[in-house]
C-alpha cells in the first residue's frame, strides 16, 4: 500500500483511477472483505456466524460500537432504537405530496433527505451527542418511513409501529398489517427477513457508502448524507440489481423458462446485446459472494415454510447459475452470484412488491453508512473528499463574438 499524500505530497501529481479500482480512499475498522477467499467480516466476525447467532440490532450494536453487545448493553440498545421508531406526524404531509405510482426509491430518497427537516435538533456533527441520536434515530425510523412508502403506494392506511415486537416483526407488520384484521407474525419468515438485513448492513466502501462519506465530508448532517447513499443505493448496477434481477427471471420465465436459458445465456455473452447476468459479478468478490450462499439457504427455508419449493423462478435461478458456472465466460471472468441473485426471491415469497426491494436493502444498509459516516468524523485526518481530474478538454482559447461561431 503507498500513500499517495506522502508520496507526491504537493508535487501537482496525482493518479488517474477511474472507478476506484486500486485507490483506496479512507482507513476504516469496520468490515473487511477477501475478494479471493469470498470471506466478509463485519468487526472481525464472520458473516456466516453473524447470520445465525445474532441478530440484525445486535449486528447494528456491532458495527456502531465495535463489539457485539452483553446482556444489558442490547436491551438497553433495543430500548433506544424502539423508543425512535414513530416518525413526526408532519412527515405524512410530506409524503403524501408524491403521486401515488411513484418509485418508493424516490419516495425514500425525498424522506430521508427531509429528516434533517424533521430533527433538526441532531445535526450537530460535531457533537457526538447528536451523531449518536442521529444514528439510533434513522435505524429506528428506516423501517416505518419505507412501510410508508409503501402503504402510500398501494392506498392503504399507515400502520403504526408496535414497540412489544421484534424489529424485523414489527416492520413486516407495518408493511402488511390491514385494518381490521389481526396480523399474525410468521416466526421463519421474520427470521429471514432479519437475515436479509444482516447480510446487507454493510460492504465496506462500495458506491452507496463512499457516497455518504463523500457527501458527509462537506459537514453536512447526517440526514442529508445517508439520503445521497440511498439516492446512489437505487442504481441497477448497485442496490437495484435486486430488482433487475427479479425483473430478469421473470421475463426469462415468460418466454419459456427453462427451456429458453441456453438462448438467454447466449445473449448475456454477446457484448453488444447490452445484457447481463444480473445478480452476477461483483467489484470484490472474485470467487464466491458468501451473503449469496446464506441467501440461497435462506431462500429454500422460506419456500419450504410457504409451501413453494418448487417455486418456477428458483428453478430458474438455480439452473442459470449451474449454466454459468461451468461456462467459460463467467469462469475466465470469475463471475460467482452476488447477494442480490437470490434476495429478490426470498423477498418476492415474504409479499414485498419487486419495486420495494431496493427500499429493504436502504433499511438495512442505513447502519453501514451510519457508522462508516461516524468513523469519518471522528478520524482526526478526515478531509473534505475532492477527487482530482485527468482534463482532456480545450485548452484556454478566446470567445469570439456571436456571428462569427
Ligand atoms: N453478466 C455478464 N457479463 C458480466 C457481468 C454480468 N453480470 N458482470 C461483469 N461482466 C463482464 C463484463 O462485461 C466484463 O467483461 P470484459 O472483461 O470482457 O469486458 C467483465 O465481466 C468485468 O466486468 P466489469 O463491468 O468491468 O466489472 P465491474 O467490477 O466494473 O462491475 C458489477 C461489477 C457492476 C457488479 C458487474 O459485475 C455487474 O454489472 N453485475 C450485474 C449487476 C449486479 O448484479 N450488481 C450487484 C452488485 S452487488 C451489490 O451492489 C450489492
Amino acid at each position: 500500500v503507498i500513500d499517495i499524500r506522502k508520496l507526491y505530497g504537493s508535487t501537482g501529481k496525482f493518479t488517474y483511477d477511474p472507478g476506484f479500482l486500486s485507490t483506496a480512499a479512507c482507513q476504516s475498522k469496520i468490515t473487511y472483505i477477501d475478494g479471493d477467499k469470498g470471506e466478509l467480516l463485519y468487526r472481525g466476525y464472520p458473516i456466516e456466524q453473524l447470520a445465525t447467532k445474532c441478530d440484525f440490532l445486535e449486528t447494528c450494536y456491532l458495527i456502531l460500537n465495535g463489539e457485539l453487545p452483553n446482556e444489558t448493553q442490547r436491551k438497553d440498545f433495543v430500548g433506544r432504537v424502539t423508543q425512535h421508531t414513530m416518525v413526526h406526524e408532519q412527515m405524512q404531509f410530506f409524503l403524501r405530496g408524491f403521486r401515488r405510482d411513484a418509485h418508493p426509491m424516490a419516495i425514500l430518497t425525498g424522506l430521508v433527505g427531509a429528516m434533517s427537516a424533521f430533527y433538526h435538533d441532531s445535526t450537530d456533527i460535531n457533537n457526538p451527542t447528536h451523531r449518536e441520536i442521529s444514528a439510533i434515530r434513522l435505524i429506528a425510523k428506516m423501517p416505518t418511513l419505507v412501510a410508508m412508502a409503501y402503504k402510500y403506494t398501494i392506498g392503504q392506511p399507515f400502520v403504526y409501529p408496535r414497540n412489544d415486537l421484534s424489529y424485523s416483526a414489527n416492520f413486516m407488520r407495518m408493511m402488511f398489517a390491514v385494518p381490521a384484521e389481526e396480523y399474525k407474525v410468521n416466526e421463519v419468515l421474520v427470521r429471514a427477513l432479519d437475515r436479509i438485513f444482516i447480510l446487507h448492513a454493510d460492504h465496506e466502501q462500495n458506491a452507496s457508502t463512499s457516497t455518504v462519506r463523500l457527501c458527509g465530508s462537506s459537514g453536512t448532517n447526517p440526514f442529508a448524507a445517508i439520503a445521497a447513499g440511498v439516492a446512489c443505493l437505487w442504481g441497477p448496477a448497485h442496490g437495484g440489481a435486486n430488482e433487475a434481477c427479479l425483473n430478469m427471471l421473470e421475463d426469462l420465465q415468460a418466454q419459456g423458462g427453462v427451456a429458453k436459458v441456453g438462448e438467454f445465456m447466449e445473449q448475456v455473452k454477446d457484448k453488444n446485446s447490452g445484457v447481463r447476468l444480473m445478480g452476477f459479478g461483483h467489484r470484490v468478490y472474485k470467487n464466491f459472494d458468501p451473503r449469496a450462499k446464506l441467501m440461497q439457504e435462506t431462500c429454500k427455508e422460506v419456500l419450504a415454510e410457504l409451501g413453494l419449493e418448487n417455486d418456477p423462478l428458483f428453478k430458474l435461478a438455480m439452473a442459470l447459475e449451474k449454466i454459468a458456472l461451468e461456462d467459460d465466460y463467467f469462469v475466465s471472468r470469475k463471475l460467482y452470484p452476488n447477494v442480490d441473485y437470490y434476495s429478490g426471491i426470498v423477498q418476492r415469497a415474504l409479499g414485498i412488491p419487486t419495486a420495494l426491494f431496493t427500499g429493504i436493502f436502504a433499511l438495512a444498509r442505513t447502519v453501514g453508512w451510519i457508522a462508516q459516516w461516524n468513523e469519518m468524523l471522528s478520524d482526526p485526518e478526515y478531509k473534505i473528499g475532492r477527487p482530482r481530474q485527468l482534463f482532456s478538454g480545450y485548452a484556454a482559447r478566446d470567445v469570439k463574438p456571436i456571428a462569427q461561431r
